[in-house]
């Protein structure tokens, strides 16, 4: 209401400020101009007598006087004519005497200057123009005539002029005011209110009035804010309960401790034995020096934690050159070397069968046939007896480390494994047999392509549990089954019957070691100056990159991405470095030294490109790194990036989450990496569009503290309580409740 009166308020004083100011200007043009018109026609009357002959010799002739002054009254509006004569004699017409006498002074004062006098006096209440025109010779003039005209229609004019625009100013007040009390009431208050509404609605959450928007356009942009606010503060809220619930009930939250115990339970004093090809710590000779290496590997990432809560026994190959160095005489060795929580059983492979069964059957063949990643498998029948005979020979081991045990839990890890389970389910059918597949599954067309599909298949199917990271993968998995072998697929228990033995096929997500207790552990934070230091280049804004060099990991698009970045956004340019980890892999194989020349290649280009004296777009990092360097790049940096063209699930998208304990920071991570299902928070992309994938970098350096903090937040969340504890709990409950 106040608002609406001081409104009212300003415009009728705005309006009769504009009105009173046009009106005293045209007074004053119109007072002018009529003055004017009385002056010309005084002069006008002055010639008419002086035509007339009207003096003569200082005198007014006989009866002229008269005749004139009528004539002239009737047709100029004439009050009265004088004339004054030099020797002092005044003629004057009807009831002018008075003003002609105060008047003398001005005439002497004309006729001393020569020159005509005229202006408005006032005589007995009247507005009369007075004019003095001096008459005479050039020299001296002697005589002069007075005429005055009645100027009493001058004011009435003026005052007519007031009255009317003071009319119009009240008017016009009246009707803006009136249409601007209505467009405010039911213009603006009216939508307002509806949006006040509104927004009651989204913070109550009462659905039935968040549905009704106010229709109103211009508060459009203003709905979206406040959606968007909305939105957080729901998530916030959602966060924030959830995050009580958790601490509140920290059971909720899979532990080492807690998955101990479970296991435990679990295996009832069996034991437990996980298989893969790639070993947890392998050792290296380093000058004289033995060095030990945790191998870039997310499968290790992920397995390593849970063997380290529930000791038991990793069965890998030993391919470090000081490996054998290392072991006692059954192969064996405590791990982790500082801190001894479980055994690690070493097989040997000769420099054959490492090249046929690793680089040749698992790399060349079943790793680009389940990676859609425009790579061709190659098959080789060498390749194929190699695999077969590597996974027997791993099936003997875990045969002899299981003798004395009829139920023994193994966990069988990835591709290179795809027929243990068979082999060890036909001599120890009582044994609990999984088979984890860290990558993707193909569809069956795809795989199909395998010429010995059937094999891997069947092998495959020994397991009691097949384990893959997403729901998409098992579906593919079993659609394969069923185009490929006689067995019963059942889609409602997601399960397979073959022979004598059912398979259960679960998506289980894999995670890392996120607990309550790193939750809660701030690193420090390096400025990214100090960062790039001592690598002699400086930038204010950090993204960073961990991968394989693999082909499936996208790096070149990543680059390229970065490129059209700095293209798109000059601005950055010096100011913005990106840092890829990228450690050599498979670099026996042509695919993967061509991919270590194509990223190594791209950078230097992209780097020519831009490059100035103290900066680089692009650092490269081509080597092995261990999870203690890549730390503070992690927390430092504005954003990870992770391009997979296709991952099972990724878990550097998991660990940079983890370590950023401010919840800031941002990641931006490719649609067909597993991850992308669970971490919705993350700036999801297709890194085949390079030109979206610019915009994300922009995105992301651009974000808001607030927006950060949200979708961090909520990716911290689903890390800590989807961890891998809780993987290896579900995973272990899955199979221990299988019973054939
Ligand atoms: C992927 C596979 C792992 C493998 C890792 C590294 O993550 O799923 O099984 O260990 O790549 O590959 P590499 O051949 O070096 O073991």
């Amino acid at each position: 209401m106040r608002i609406t009166m001081a409104l009212v308020l300003s415009i009728i004083v705005a309006i009769g400020l504009v009105a009173f100011g046009f009106t005293y200007f045209q007074i004053s043009t119109e007072r002018r101009k009529l003055v004017n018109d009385l002056e010309a026609r005084a002069v006008h009357i002055s010639e008419e007598i002086l035509k007339n002959d009207t003096l003569h010799n200082g005198k007014v002739k006989a009866g002229n006087m008269e005749r004139i002054s009528d004539s002239l009254k009737i047709i100029y509006n004439l009050s009265g004519i004088a004339f004054y004569f030099s020797n002092d004699s005044i003629v004057t017409s009807n009831n002018t005497r008075e003003i002609v006498t105060s008047s003398i002074s001005y005439i002497v004062q004309s006729i001393g200057s020569g020159n005509p006098m005229g202006g408005m006096v006032r005589s007995e209440g009247k507005n009369i123009y007075r004019y003095i025109r001096p008459v005479g010779d050039e020299i001296k003039p002697y005589n002069a005539i007075l005429t005055l005209t009645d100027g009493d229609y001058i004011e009435r004019i003026l005052s007519d002029i007031w009255f009317r625009n003071f009319v119009r100013w009240f008017i016009q007040a009246f009707l803006i005011s009136l249409v601007t009390v209505i467009i405010i009431r039911w213009g603006i208050f009216n939508q307002i209110n509806k949006v006040a509404l509104w927004v009651k609605a989204l913070r109550t959450g009462d659905k039935e009035q968040m549905s009704k928007k106010p229709p109103v356009k211009f508060l459009a942009p203003l709905h979206k804010e406040i959606e968007h606010i909305a939105k957080a503060m729901h998530e916030a809220q959602a966060n924030a309960v959830e995050e009580a619930r958790l601490r509140t009930s920290s059971e909720a939250i899979w532990t080492p401790e807690r998955l101990k115990v479970e296991v435990e339970n679990l295996l009832e004093k069996k034991k437990m034995i996980v298989v893969s090809n790639r070993e947890p710590y392998m050792h290296i000779h380093a000058g004289k020096e033995i060095r030990c290496i945790v191998p870039a590997s997310g499968m290790i990432t992920a397995m390593e934690p849970i063997l380290k809560a529930c000791s038991g026994l990793w069965i890998a190959a030993g391919t470090g050159d000081a490996d054998r160095e290392t072991v006692d005489r059954h192969d064996k060795l405590q791990v982790p070397p500082e801190e001894p929580k479980y055994t690690l059983k070493r097989l040997w492979l000769t420099k054959e069968e490492e090249d046929h069964f690793y680089y040749g059957f698992s790399n060349e063949g079943l790793w680009p046939l389940c990676h859609i990643a425009h790579t061709r498998p190659v098959f080789r029948i060498n390749d194929w007896n190699h695999y077969r005979k590597v996974n027997e020979q791993f099936a003997r081991a875990v045969l002899e480390e299981t003798a004395d045990e009829e139920q023994p839990f193994i966990l069988i890890q990835d591709f290179h494994f795809a027929l243990l389970p068979e082999l060890i389910k036909r001599e120890k059918p009582h044994a609990k047999v999984a088979i984890f597949w860290h990558i993707p599954w193909p569809n069956p067309e795809s795989f199909g392509i395998c010429p010995w599909q059937r094999e891997i298949l069947r092998g495959m199917l020994g397991a009691d549990l097949i384990g893959f990271h997403t729901q998409y993968h098992c579906n593919h998995f079993l659609e394969t089954v069923s185009q490929t072998l006689e067995a019963r697929v059942s889609w409602e228990k997601f399960s397979i019957k073959m022979g004598g033995q059912t398979t259960i096929v679960n998506p289980f997500p894999i995670s890392i070691a996120f607990t309550l207790k790193d939750y809660d552990h701030t690193s420090p934070v390096i400025k990214p100056a100090d960062l790039l230091s001592p690598y002699g280049i400086s930038a204010r804004h950090i993204g960073i990159g961990v991968d394989r060099i693999d082909y499936t990991k996208g790096i070149v698009e990543k680059f390229l991405a970065i490129e059209r970045f700095l293209e798109k956004n000059p601005s950055y340019i010096g100011k913005f470095t990106f840092v890829q980890v990228g450690a050599p892999s498979r670099t026996l194989l042509k695919s993967y030294s061509d991919m270590v020349t194509s990223v190594e290649n791209e950078a230097i280009r992209i780097n020519m490109r831009f490059k100035s004296k103290n900066w680089k777009p692009i650092l490269l990092l081509k080597r092995h790194h261990s999870h203690e360097e890549i730390a503070p790049f992690y927390t430092s940096a504005d954003f990870c990036m992770v391009t997979s063209l296709h991952d099972g699930m990724n878990l550097v998208a998991k660990e940079f989450i983890a370590s950023r304990s401010k919840n800031d920071g941002v990641l931006i991570l490719s649609r067909f990496a597993g991850a992308a299902g669970e971490l919705q928070g993350a700036i999801i992309i297709n890194p085949y569009d390079i030109e979206r994938s610019a915009d994300a970098i922009k995105l992301a350096l651009e974000m808001t503290v607030e927006e950060q903090g949200q979708r961090m937040k909520q990716m911290r969340l689903i890390v800590v309580r989807y961890n891998i504890f809780s993987w290896a709990a579900s995973l272990l409950r899955t199979m221990a409740t299988i019973n054939h």
